[in-house]
C-alpha cells in the first residue's frame, strides 16, 4: 500500500539523539510530502514504552547512538510480533557493518547524505510488510478454518481418511487413528489398499481391481459399501461401512474422502438377530412337527379307539333291538333314540379326526389329499375349482406332503374366510428338482405390504417353506386376486433338503 493510498497519516517511530539529525530526516520526508506523525525517541526504556503504548508504521533509527546501539534496537523492533519495519540511517559505515546490519534484522540502509532514497524506501518496506501482514491474517485464517474442520470430523465420530490422486494417505482424523491403531504419521504417503484394505474377511488377499475405493479411482463414481473389512495395525479385521467420494480441490488436485463406521457393535447385533430367527424358526418347525405328530396320533386313537367302541355299542343296540318283543313301547323308543346318539356320535369322531389329520393323506398320499381338499373347497363355497396335478408320482417324503396338504389347506381357508373369489387355480407340479405349488384366486386381494400383527396364516405358511429351504411369494392387490406360490427343492430321493423340524435341540 502507497502511503498516498493511507486514509491515517503514517505513524513513524525515530530513534534518533541529536535534534539536529531528527530534524533533518523530518524535513527530508516532509519535503517529499509525506503524510505522517512521528515520535522521537533516544533510550532503550523509551524504545520499550512508545512500543506498548502505540502502534508503529516504521522505525526509522540512527546508527550512531549513545544511549542504545542500532542491533539493539532492531533486536528490540523485531522481537515485537508486529513485524514492524527499521530503516536504519547513518553517516559513513563500512560494508561489512552494514550487512551485519542487514543480517540482524533491519528492513534497509540509508546513508545520511543520500536521504532522497528515504521515501521510497520507507514507502517499499510498508508495503512489503503490509503484504507479510495480509499473507500471516491468510494463513491464520486457514490455519483456523483447518482446525475447524478437523474439530468437525473428529466430532462426526467416523472415522475420516483423505488419499490424493494416487490413493496414498494424506490425512486421517483421530477417529480413524483410534479404529485402525494406525497413527496418521504411520500411513501417511503409503496407499489405502495395501495398509488398511487388503484382506477379505475369510483373510484370503483383496485384489486391487476389485476394491470399491480403487473402482472409484478408475470411473469416479461415489461408493457406499455397507459391508466391508479394514486391517487393523494388529493385524485383527475391523467390520465397517464406508462411502468414499472424490472431490477436486479449487487448484484442480483430486481427492478421495474415506468416510467409514466401525460395524461391529451392529455386526454382532446382525448376527445374534439371525441366530434368533434361525433358532425360532427352528422351534416352529418343532413345533408344527411336534402338532402334527400328536394331531395324527389323536386322529387314529378317536378313528381306531372311539370309533371302534361305537360301532361295538352300536353292535348291541341292534341286539337289543331285535330282541324287543314290543316295538312300539317306551323301551323300543329309548333304544331308537341311543341309536341315533351313537351314529351322531360316531359321524363327529369320524368328522374331529378328519379335521385333525386326513386319514386320506396318510393312506392315499397327497394327491388324493389335495383332490379331496379341492372337492371340499368346491362343495362348501360353490367357486370353481381347477386342479392340475403333475407329480409324476415323485415320491415325496412325509414332512413335505404334511406342509404341502396344510399349505393348501391354509390357503383355502383364506380364500373361504377373506377372498370372495368365483374361480380358483390350483396346481401342484414337479419341474425339475423342484416342487411347485401355486394356489390362484380372482377374489377381492389385498395389500400384502399392510402390516397384519394378529394375522399368522400366511406367516405360518411361509415359514413352512422355508423350513424346508423353500421359497414362498404372495402376489396380491386390492382388486386383482391373489396367487400364493411355493417352491420347494427336493434331493433325488424326493426329501427335503431343509430341516423340516426332525429335530430340535
Ligand atoms: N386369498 C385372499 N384373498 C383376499 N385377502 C386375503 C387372502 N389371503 C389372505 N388375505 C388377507 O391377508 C390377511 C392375512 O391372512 P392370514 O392368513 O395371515 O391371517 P388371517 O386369515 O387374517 O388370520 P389367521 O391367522 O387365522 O390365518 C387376511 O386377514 C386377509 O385380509
Ligand atoms: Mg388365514
Amino acid at each position: 500500500m502507497t502511503a498516498e493510498a493511507r486514509r491515517e497519516p503514517l505513524q513513524i517511530l525515530l530513534v534518533e539523539d541529536s535534534d539536529d539529525d531528527a530534524e533533518l530526516i523530518v524535513c527530508a520526508l516532509r519535503d517529499d510530502g509525506l503524510d505522517f506523525r512521528y515520535r522521537c525517541i533516544c533510550s532503550e526504556a523509551e524504545l520499550f514504552s512508545a512500543l506498548a503504548q502505540e502502534n508503529w508504521d516504521l522505525v526509522l533509527t540512527d546508527y550512531n547512538l549513545l544511549t542504545i546501539s542500532a542491533h539493539e534496537v532492531i533486536a528490540v523492533v523485531r522481537a515485537d510480533p508486529r513485524d514492524i519495519p527499521v530503516i536504519v540511517i547513518s553517516g559513513h559505515i563500512g560494508e561489512e557493518e552494514a550487512v551485519s546490519l542487514m543480517k540482524s534484522g533491519a528492513s534497509d540502509f540509508i546513508p545520511k547524505h543520500n536521504l532522497v532514497r528515504l521515501l521510497p524506501a520507507l514507502e517499499r518496506e510498508i508495503r512489503e510488510a503490509e503484504v507479510r501482514r495480509r499473507e500471516r491474517q491468510a494463513l491464520r485464517a486457514l490455519r483456523e478454518q483447518e482446525r475447524f474442520l478437523q474439530e468437525i470430523t473428529s466430532a462426526l465420530g467416523e472415522g475420516i481418511i483423505v488419499l490424493d490422486e494416487d490413493m496414498r494417505v494424506i490425512y486421517m482424523n483421530p477417529e480413524a487413528e483410534r479404529l485402525l491403531g494406525w497413527s496418521e504419521a504411520e500411513l501417511l504417503g503409503k496407499p489405502l489398499h495395501e495398509t488398511v484394505h487388503y484382506l477379505k474377511p475369510d483373510r484370503s488377499p483383496y485384489p486391487a481391481n476389485e476394491c470399491p475405493v480403487a473402482r472409484l479411482h478408475r470411473d469416479g463414481q461415489r461408493c457406499q459399501v455397507d459391508d466391508d473389512y479394514y486391517v487393523r495395525k494388529d493385524g485383527s479385521l475391523l467390520p465397517v461401512s464406508f462411502v468414499a467420494t472424490r472431490i477436486t480441490g479449487q487448484n484442480g488436485a483430486v481427492r478421495y474422502v474415506n468416510a467409514f463406521q466401525d460395524r461391529t457393535a451392529r455386526k454382532q447385533a446382525e448376527e445374534e438377530l439371525q441366530e434368533s430367527r434361525r433358532q425360532l424358526r427352528e422351534l416352529t418347525a418343532f413345533l408344527q412337527r411336534v402338532r402334527e405328530e400328536e394331531r395324527t396320533a389323536i386322529a387314529r386313537e378317536l378313528h381306531d379307539e372311539l370309533g371302534q367302541m361305537l360301532s361295538g355299542l352300536h353292535m348291541d343296540v341292534d341286539w337289543l333291538r331285535r330282541r324287543l318283543t314290543d316295538t312300539r313301547g317306551p323301551e323300543a323308543a329309548k333304544i331308537e333314540a341311543m341309536a341315533e346318539l351313537i351314529d351322531t356320535a360316531l359321524q363327529t369322531v369320524r368328522r374331529i379326526s378328519t379335521d385333525l389329520r386326513p386319514a386320506v393323506l396318510d393312506d392315499l398320499g397327497l394327491e388324493a389329499a389335495v383332490e379331496w381338499l379341492v372337492e371340499g373347497l368346491q362343495s362348501r363355497t360353490g367357486i370353481d375349482c381347477k386342479l392340475r396335478l403333475e407329480l409324476n408320482d415323485a415320491y415325496l417324503d412325509e414332512p413335505i406332503a404334511t406342509a404341502l396338504f396344510r399349505l393348501v389347506q391354509e390357503s383355502f381357508t383364506n380364500i373361504t374366510r377373506h377372498a370372495q373369489a368365483s374361480r380358483v387355480h390350483i396346481s401342484l407340479t414337479m419341474e425339475g428338482q423342484k416342487l411347485r405349488l401355486v394356489v390362484q384366486d380372482d377374489g377381492i386381494g389385498f395389500d400384502v405390504t399392510a402390516p397384519r400383527p394378529r394375522s399368522f396364516g400366511l406367516l405360518g405358511m411361509r415359514e413352512r417353506v422355508l423350513a424346508l429351504s423353500g421359497d414362498f411369494t404372495v402376489d396380491s392387490r386390492p382388486g386383482a386376486g391373489t396367487t400364493i406360490i411355493a417352491e420347494i427343492p427336493l434331493d433325488e430321493a424326493g426329501a427335503s433338503l431343509g430341516s423340516p423340524g426332525r429335530s430340535f435341540a
